[in-house]
């Protein structure tokens, strides 16, 4: 099966506004606009939380250079890392995180899968955990590791996979396998003397599932297009749904991010029930009439209506009558206090609605607002930004979900627009501005709310930038910068390329970063290039490989990217043309990266951009290699930087029950072993190195 195929609505008509600079300029007025680069702002001494300067308890300066060797490109049917490190199985699909639940038997027998591990772990992060059970950011020995479940992989979590009867209904323990496998796991971990180890009774340990009520919070909370047969006033929803990427608060609480979310409904042909600008909402997230999303696993054909709403099809007399809206209740970062295993999610409408990669927080300063930097993960989407309303005061440290609606229930939207001359803007989505009022072409956005759910449309309609699919980001705890990845886009052709997203065809993505002017966060303008693009070694440098890669540096389809406390830069690949060449499994790779304007302006391909500096060895350098058919994506460490955690997602997608692909990590602890005789699972593993050093 294609575990993510990607959804592809951006009817627009948005010209790349880059390209369209570019012929305006011409090729020389480019290369001279870029000269802007040298003159951008630097940043000074910017007091940052989390930097790397040694203030911060533990002497985590940026290294001067990588310590370990590259690893080998391999197909190997396991964990490989470099010399002098190790890795352990932590936390697998399955596993029982209650005292009554019994060992896993992997074999898709048992039914309490609301006390196991989800399936398809991916974002995730290390809330360190106080001996009073609150959050302490310097604890290292014990925590809180939670993480989302993206989607399942249906050929290994059922006994036979998934089935139906002769009327095309599924069994009912099927579908709440599938529904309990997603969502958000909550662990406490401990170190036991250098053994790391999930408590299996612990009262913090939660499952948030496609079945939890959750509370919608922000501009959109009431708004009619929210209101459902569940919740008449539009305030509440059931479940979230492809968890893909996260990102948490200075206030202690976890985003998880709701992306491929449109793929598990099905509508019939309704078109003539709805309205003109209902239906091109819908439209505008991949939802057409009479059609079924990728990931629609019949869910609706089982009886009860916690059930029956992934049917959203115009069905009662009115919107609280039916499910017509269930969908419009999905598209948001979620909220979610992991010291209180009670406590009620909260889907945050503020910060948008599209295909939510995760939520990223810039640099936190006090009397300064809070920003969250995102993207949404579909061919030709937006890269966004949210800017709270709240000035950041350190007294709401710990402030759990009262904070959460403080920082991120009001606030200014944003989405990217990334000129060629290396400049961009942040353009505000905000109503009565830009255009964005009830008269508008492509929706009728009455109020904020409006453009908090048809929040593409809103960006469509102010001419923000097609980027190819917008991945993780991350910010650069040293100097402020943003780093995104732009996993590819094999429908861009060479018509459509701009400067920032400059290959015609684009299998295998690129990293792309800016710095904010005059290093604020909230500025409206920034700078930006692109830091990499991935490539294979051999491939051409005139047109491919133009960073440069090595065959020790070598990726394609960079998804995760985040920065360690001390400055490292962390990439992830989740890639089907590496594996496909024959070259590697899915990777991770540790990196040194500069910064925004330390290349230069040249041509890729015939399209002018801006490349950084070009990889070498000692920049950028493979750290490990996952096991057969796995992405590897989610990573977080310990606040001593001396415990990675790492998510291996769908090793064996590629295979069947009757022939596998892999069988790593089975039963086994080790994550280093190769994978011997049993169903796949995706696991969490722990890396640490053997002399108890830091990483990398
Ligand atoms: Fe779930 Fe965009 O990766
Ligand atoms: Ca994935
Ligand atoms: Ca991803
Ligand atoms: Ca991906």
């Amino acid at each position: 099966m294609s575990h993510h195929p990607v959804e592809d609505s951006n009817r627009s008509g948005n010209r790349p506004y880059a390209s369209i600079l570019n012929e305006r300029l011409g090729r020389r007025g480019f290369l001279q606009g870029s000269v802007g680069l040298a003159a951008a702002t630097t940043l000074g001494s910017m007091a940052l939380v989390g930097c790397s300067d040694d203030d911060d308890g533990f002497g985590l300066a940026t290294p001067s250079a990588l310590g370990f060797s590259a690893v080998a490109k391999n197909l190997d049917d396991r964990v490989t890392l470099p010399a002098g490190y190790s890795a352990t199985v932590l936390y697998a699909f399955g596993d029982p995180i209650t005292a009554a639940a019994a060992a896993f038997a992997n074999n898709g027998t048992q039914t309490d899968h609301e006390q196991r591990a989800g399936d398809q772990h991916d974002g995730m992060y290390f809330f360190g955990l106080a001996d009073d059970g609150s959050i302490d950011p310097n604890r290292s020995d014990r925590g809180l590791l939670v993480m989302n479940h993206e989607q399942v992989l249906d050929t290994y979590i059922h006994a036979a996979g998934p089935t139906e009867d002769g009327s095309g209904n599924r069994p009912k323990a099927e579908v709440d396998r599938e529904m309990n496998a997603h969502g958000v796991s909550v662990i406490e971990v401990v170190n036991n003397g250098g053994t790391w180890s999930y408590v299996q009774s612990s009262s913090f340990n939660r499952r948030v599932t496609a079945f939890t009520t959750m509370n919608i919070t922000g501009p959109a909370r009431g708004n009619p297009l929210l209101t459902t047969a569940f919740s008449a006033a539009g305030t509440s929803t059931r479940g979230t749904l492809n968890n893909c990427a996260n990102g948490y608060t200075p206030w202690g609480t976890y985003l998880t991010c709701e992306e491929n979310w449109f793929s598990y409904f099905f509508r019939a042909d309704d078109a003539a029930s709805r309205s003109p600008a209902d239906n091109a909402q819908l439209a505008r997230y991949g939802i057409t009439p009479n059609s079924a999303g990728f990931s629609y696993r019949k869910w609706d054909t089982v009886a009860g209506d916690v059930y029956s709403r992934f049917d959203i099809s115009v069905k009662g007399a009115s919107a609280s009558a039916d499910y017509r809206n269930e969908a419009n209740t999905f598209g948001y970062v979620v909220e979610i206090d992991p010291t209180d295993a009670n406590s009620t999610p909260q889907k945050r409408s503020a910060l948008g609605r599209f295909a939510h990669e995760g939520a990223w927080v810039g640099p936190v300063r006090a009397g300064e607002p809070i920003v969250y930097y995102m993207g949404c993960d579909s061919r030709f989407e937006y890269i966004y930004k949210f800017v709270s309303t709240a000035n950041w005061d350190p007294a709401d440290a710990n402030g759990g979900l009262a904070a959460g609606s403080k920082y991120l229930d009001s606030g200014k939207l944003y989405v990217a627009r990334f000129n060629a001359d290396g400049t961009g803007d942040w353009i505000e989505l905000s109503v009565g501005v830009n255009g964005l009022n009830a008269g508008n072409s492509l929706f009728p956005f009455s109020n904020q709310g409006d453009i908090c759910v048809a929040t593409r449309l809103a960006a469509d309609s102010v001419g923000a930038t097609p980027m190819d699919r917008p991945e993780w980001g991350a910010v650069n705890p040293v100097n402020g910068e943003v780093y995104m990845t732009l996993t590819n886009n094999t429908r861009r052709n060479a018509d459509g390329t701009d400067s920032a997203n400059p290959r015609g065809t684009n299998p295998n993505g690129h990293i792309i970063r800016w710095r904010e002017f005059a290093g604020n966060a909230a500025a409206t303008r920034f700078d930006w290039d692109i830091f990499l693009l991935g490539a294979a070694a051999d491939a051409d440098p005139a047109t491919v490989n133009a960073s440069g890669l090595s065959d020790d540096n070598d990726f394609s389809s960079p998804d995760g990217v985040w920065f360690d406390r001390r400055g490292v830069l962390w990439v992830q690949t989740d890639d089907g043309v590496f594996p496909g060449a024959g070259r590697s499994n899915n990777q991770m790779l540790a990196a040194l990266p500069g910064s925004v304007g330390d290349g230069v302006a040249t041509i890729v391909a015939g399209q002018d951009t801006i490349l950084g500096k070009a990889a070498t060895g000692d920049s950028i350098r493979r750290f490990l290699v996952g096991p057969k058919g796995c992405e590897i994506t989610g990573i977080t460490e310990t606040p001593d930087g001396r415990t990675l955690f790492v998510n291996v997602q769908h090793p064996g997608e590629n295979g069947s029950l009757a022939s596998l692909e892999s069988a790593w990590p089975a039963l086994s602890r080790d994550a280093t072993a190769v994978g011997n005789g049993n169903r796949p699972r995706s696991a969490t593993i722990v890396i640490t190195r053997d002399d108890g050093g830091l990483i990398a």
